[in-house]
């Protein structure tokens, strides 16, 4: 192979990255102008493009992220985070008219609400991205948070046929539609090689596909993988399941230990399934396995990048 074809970087993420401000403690507002009283703020790097992004960084992956930020105090923060976790923040587009995103979560004991500005998150468009493919040819390309981005999404299935068309891989994260419409996967999954989305949304996703209820998970796989694609599906503390051609081909358990925050185990799970592929894991049990114990040592910490697993974490827990 020559210089010129040498991959600039092994993945680039493609989606959101914003700041996550944590509160914990008394903290179901109350409103008359009361005044209620903390026992933690923490503001962590959040959106699922930036935590993935963090995870394969971690795992040895060089890679970059192509995303929107503001050109203000959050912005900077999310360019530092992820510069100091070796993130190539090259192909982020600092926009000087519109405020980065943000999520205040509201935790409570096994539970959270979460209050987001978009800002600039929907602003990513597929012009930008094929740019950084361009000039930082990557070997695979992760999309994340479909539904929060739609101009991006509506661009989806023309990108993912150039990016096949140029052999490099894909894979996509939809994460939770705030609008529970779930729709226009079904033009995007048959130019995708892995679909990653969580149980639940799997089978709201299946059910918009098969236009009706879809309430099993081996029904959800069927239906998606069906379409062309891997699918690959998170279950919590039960690991991950993948489908291909309409059939389960393999599951893995996750680590039984004790939780902290599971804010971003899915893309910890993610990053473990593409650095596993990437690093040529030969069987789909083996890379449900890396994929499945990245996730679950990511909860160990508050946020989604705290405690995300190095290699030699990662090769400790997998023996
Ligand atoms: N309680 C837990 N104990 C152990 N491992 C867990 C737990 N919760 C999650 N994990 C690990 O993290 C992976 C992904 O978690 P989950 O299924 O919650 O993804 P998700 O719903 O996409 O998460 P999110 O979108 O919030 O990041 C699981 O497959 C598992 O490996
Ligand atoms: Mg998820």
């Amino acid at each position: 192979m020559s210089a010129s074809h040498t991959p600039a970087v092994d993945v680039l993420v493609v989606g959101d990255a914003n700041p996550d401000l944590l509160l914990t403690g008394d903290t179901v507002p109350r409103f008359g102008q009361a005044e209620q009283l903390l026992d933690a703020a923490e503001l962590v790097l959040g959106g699922s493009a930036a935590i993935v992004a963090c995870g394969l960084a971690r795992l040895g992956m060089r890679t970059a992220l192509v995303s929107v930020v503001g050109r203000d105090g959050f912005g900077d923060v999310v360019l530092h985070r992820l510069e100091e976790r070796g993130v190539d923040v090259s192909a982020i587009v600092e926009r000087g008219d519109v405020p980065t995103g943000l999520s205040v979560v509201l935790a409570q004991p096994g539970d959270r609400a979460i209050l987001t500005l978009p800002g600039t998150i929907p602003l990513l468009d597929a012009a930008t991205v094929r740019a950084a493919v361009e000039r930082l040819r990557p070997r695979h390309v992760h999309i994340a948070s479909y539904f929060l981005q739609p101009s991006l999404a509506a661009e989806l299935p023309s990108l993912l046929g150039w990016l096949g068309d140029r052999a490099v891989t894909t894979s996509l994260d939809t994460n939770w539609d705030p609008a529970e419409r779930w729709d226009g996967l079904s033009e995007v999954l048959p130019s995708l090689t892995v679909f990653l989305p969580n149980d639940e949304e799997a089978r709201a996703i299946a059910g918009s596909i098969a236009d009706r209820p879809v309430d099993s998970l081996d029904d959800a796989g069927a239906i998606l993988s069906a379409l062309g694609c891997r699918v690959v599906v998170k279950a919590g503390a039960e690991g991950g399941i993948a489908y291909e051609d309409a059939a389960r081909t393999a599951g893995a358990p996750g680590l039984v230990l004790d939780v902290v925050d599971t804010t971003g185990a899915g893309d910890s799970f993610d990053a473990g399934y593409l650095a596993a592929m990437l690093s040529g894991v030969g069987t789909e049990e083996g890379r449900l396995r890396w994929a499945a114990t990245a996730g679950s040592l990511s909860v160990r910490g508050i946020g989604g990048t705290a405690e995300q697993a190095t290699e030699a974490e990662l090769s400790t827990a997998l023996v």
